[in-house]
């Protein structure tokens, strides 16, 4: 079947990927918009070597419309979604604002893909862009033992935080590297040129960031166990693109670094590499893949059902545009959208 798509957001960082991800993967379209707000409109975006022109998110942009692509802030995901979703589409939305939502699937489809087949509210919900390749790089291993604990640290890039946050940064990366002085963050917290970041993000009461409190809730709902227990501390690093991940994760029985390594090297979008022949994770690399890419797999020295991974996946691919891409695949294959 092919299938009437409306991309929203599509002049963000999340939305420019999100036409070359659809592109890339030929994925089966009958037509294409491209949707943000009104100070976008009459802009050209570029899909599939052909010019498009934006036009303004209003209802009725959405007759016809089989699968919303939305990526916007959470405030307009929470007007507009509902009202696409009424309008008769399926709405796969990357913002924060419906993945809590028991009513709304939280999907990773490496992992979870079983879940699109109860959406309610005619919206899914893409997670957060760390806990998605953490559910890809931990599922395989949940399936030797079941999990029961993960720490996490993150190396998190600055297109984290959108268009906005990179040309802040690329901004204070050219003076910071001629020497000159650093102009004030407009998007970051403070300077991430030559700097790291833990307090990047909205500080919630429980003082856990709005980010690492979206990292416990969204583990837990994406692998289906609320009991499972989530120590995050999230860190904006000086990299551009692509998301990095230290993991130690506790199981309920100690699993061999070979079984592993095994289950890991035939998991679905996990790309495994091997320390021994040099190889190791590197965002640098990752940036522009829709993999997820684990390495350095050891054995938790101070506990024997432990295993420590180091995981880097691209936050605006995998942790967003592909990651939405293939739900959309899947809402297709499997005749949910009609
Ligand atoms: N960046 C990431 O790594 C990442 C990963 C996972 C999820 N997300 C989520 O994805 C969403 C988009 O993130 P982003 O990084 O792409 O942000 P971004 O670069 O700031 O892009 C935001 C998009 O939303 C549109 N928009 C803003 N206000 C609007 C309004 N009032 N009405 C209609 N459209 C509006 C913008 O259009 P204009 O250009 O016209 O303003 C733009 O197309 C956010 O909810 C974010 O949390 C981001």
């Amino acid at each position: 079947m092919a299938v009437n798509v409306a991309v929203v957001g599509a002049t963000g960082a999340v939305g420019d990927l999100m036409r070359r991800v659809l592109a890339e993967r030929n994925f089966p379209l009958q037509s294409i918009k491209f949707l943000a707000s009104e100070k976008s409109v009459g802009k050209q975006v570029e899909f599939a070597g052909k010019p498009y022109t934006v036009e303004a998110i209003r209802p009725e942009a959405f007759a016809g419309v089989h699968i919303v692509l939305s990526s916007t802030p959470s405030s307009v995901s929470k007007e507009f979604s509902p009202i696409a979703a009424k309008a008769g589409a399926i709405v796969v939305d990357n913002s924060s604002a419906w993945r809590m939502d028991p009513d709304c699937p939280l999907v990773v489809p490496e992992v979870n893909a079983d879940q699109l087949h109860h959406i309610k509210k005619g919206i899914v919900a893409n997670p957060n862009c760390v806990a998605i390749p953490l559910c890809v790089a931990v599922k395989p291993l949940h399936d030797l033992g079941r999990v029961r604990r993960i720490v996490v640290c993150t190396y998190q890039s600055s297109s984290g935080k959108g268009a906005k946050g990179l040309a802040d940064f690329d901004a204070q990366n050219a003076a910071f590297a001629a020497g000159q002085p650093v102009p004030a963050p407009s998007a970051h917290r403070a300077q991430l040129a030559g700097n790291v970041i833990t307090l990047d993000w909205t500080l919630d009461p429980n003082g856990f960031t709005e980010e690492e409190n979206k990292v416990v809730n969204e583990t837990q709902k994406i692998l289906g166990d609320a009991t499972i227990g989530v120590a995050p501390t999230c860190v904006r690093v000086p990299v551009r693109v692509a998301h990095s991940l230290a993991v130690t994760a506790e199981f309920d029985r100690p699993i061999a670094v070979a079984d592993a390594r095994a289950a890991l090297a035939k998991a679905p979008g996990v790309v495994l590499m091997d320390e021994t022949k040099g190889e190791f994770p590197q965002p640098i690399q990752v940036e522009g893949d829709d993999r997820t890419f684990v390495g350095r797999v050891r054995k938790d020295p101070s506990n024997p059902n432990a295993l420590c991974l180091w995981v880097v996946a691209d936050n605006l691919r995998k942790g967003a545009a592909t990651n939405a891409v293939q739900c959309a695949e899947e809402l297709v294959k499997r005749g949910i959208v009609k």
